[in-house]
């Protein structure tokens, strides 16, 4: 039985085989379910190569206008939803030639000259996920510009800082929220440069080895927009690599997401209570009817599992497969897909909470910092500036909090009597310097969290990011 790809649920390859697929491995085979996602990027490359072929004499302009025009229909059908293919045509690849010689005859049977499925489906991957990469991007940017928001809005505003998550020094609201700007910052640099090794055009590798047929790689390398092509045809369709990448950038995006909803949950929590969560990002419970819940933050950081397992599904993938192709890397697919799904819908779920999500508690915060100890590194630090070694200054600092804790007072409640008795370099100035927003003040280093380097940092990432620097 001859027709290869033309042959109905009961396909064949070439007349070498004489049966068709078992029904069970039909299905196991096929990769129909989940690679229609690379339907556009598929046309798009089928075009690029139709138009290479006439360019280089392989087809004449006549049959490339044919061609080319029947992947269009074929867009068109899709975007209708008139393009549903089957289980029999195996993969989008196949799906789409099979319509392309349905529509056109003879001539679609020419376009597959020059090159494999091998070639064309890594062509297709990189093609959607450099869409993707750009798309992230956006997203990436959206979300540091609702961070940044809300940074201009709390330029003013404290919050107690931690270490093991307990009180370690008070600090500007905005220099933590400008922390995450910069991580995320860090995730698009990681990502643009991922973005370089995934715009390598593979197409006219074709199985593994190369083409007799007169092609141009350079020509469809160009007209696809990639930068460069591979140098090498074995390598060219069994890199996987920009698959591995992407992931693991993305699963420090994720890791980033949900550090910060991590923050986010604790901050609503009653005994936080720093922020709270507007109805249109919060969930109620079935049974309490007091609650509400951070689902979405929750969520984002319950999401991270996915991502980080795609890195280690596609690196098991790839470990042990000699070159070149090997039918292990459709599997490549669904992996990727998740992982970029998950990362984008996570980055866009952080931006909306940040944009309509939370607000901050300015009066909560401004009472979290005054109640407690967060000021003890500026008394030592009062001393060092009076001449008083710091080992020195951080011991006597530390019997005074202990005596503070005996009597259940704040470092600010004791009379500067009882501070002179402690040590004589303590003055009349010290009380004003314990002061949480004199503290925060105080720690004008480069990047530090004192208000004028804030303010810095403020201008510098609006700058950055509104395209002004
Ligand atoms: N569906 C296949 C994949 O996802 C396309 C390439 C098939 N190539 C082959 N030699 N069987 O990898």
């Amino acid at each position: 039985m001859a027709g290869g790809v033309t042959g109905g649920s009961e396909a064949t390859w070439s007349d070498r085989f004489e049966e068709g697929l078992h029904p069970f491995i039909e299905v196991f085979n096929a990769s129909i379910g989940f690679d229609l996602t690379l339907l556009q990027e598929d046309l798009d490359g089928s075009i690029a190569h139709a138009r290479m072929l006439a360019r280089c004499g392989v087809i004449n302009g006549e049959e490339a206008d044919q061609l080319v025009q029947g992947l269009e229909t074929i867009r068109t059908e899709a975007a209708q939803g008139r393009f549903q293919p089957g289980l029999e045509d195996e993969d989008v690849h196949f799906a789409v030639e099979r319509r392309l010689i349905a529509l056109l005859g003879a001539v679609g049977k020419k376009l597959h000259t020059g090159r494999s499925r091998n070639d064309q489906v890594g062509t297709d991957l990189r093609l959607w996920l450099r869409r993707r990469l750009d798309e992230l991007d956006g997203d990436l940017d959206r979300l540091q510009h609702a961070l940044l928001l809300q940074a201009q809005q709390h330029r003013n505003t404290l919050i107690p800082g931690y270490t093991h998550l307990q009180r370690a020094q008070p600090l500007c609201l905005a220099h933590h929220l400008l922390a995450y700007i910069e991580m995320i910052q860090r995730d698009r640099d990681r990502l643009r440069d991922v973005r370089g090794r995934v715009n390598v055009c593979p197409l006219g590798a074709a199985a593994l080895a190369g083409t007799p047929v007169s092609i141009d790689r350079r020509m469809t390398a160009s007209d696809l927009g990639f930068e460069r092509i591979y140098l090498n045809s074995l390598d060219a369709v069994s890199d996987r690599d920009f698959c591995v990448e992407y992931s693991a950038a993305a699963s420090l995006v994720m890791a980033h997401l949900s550090r910060l909803a991590e923050e986010v949950i604790v901050w609503a929590s009653e005994e936080f209570g720093f922020v709270r969560l507007s109805d249109r990002c919060a969930t109620g419970s079935s049974l309490m009817p007091q609650k509400k819940n951070p689902d979405v933050p929750e969520l984002v950081r319950g999401k991270c599992g996915r991502v980080f397992g795609h890195v280690q599904a596609l690196l098991t993938m790839i470990k042990g497969l000699p070159l070149a192709y090997n039918k292990d890397f459709q599997e490549d697919k669904e992996a990727l897909f998740d992982a970029v799904r998950t990362t984008r819908d996570c980055v866009e779920a952080m931006a909306v909470l940040f944009e309509e999500g939370l607000y901050f508690r300015a009066e909560r915060l401004e009472q979290a910092v005054e109640r407690d100890f967060s000021n003890a590194t500026d008394v030592a630090d009062y001393l060092v500036s009076k001449g008083v070694p710091f080992r020195e200054a951080y011991q006597l600092v530390g019997a005074v909090v202990r005596r503070c804790l005996e009597r259940k007072c704040l470092l600010r409640d004791l009379s500067l009597s009882d501070w002179k008795d402690l040590h004589p370099a303590f003055e009349s100035d010290l009380h004003a310097a314990l002061a949480p927003r004199a503290v925060v003040a105080a720690r004008t280093s480069e990047g530090g969290t004192g208000f004028v380097r804030v303010e810095e940092q403020l201008a510098r990432w609006s700058d950055l990011l509104n395209g002004t620097a």
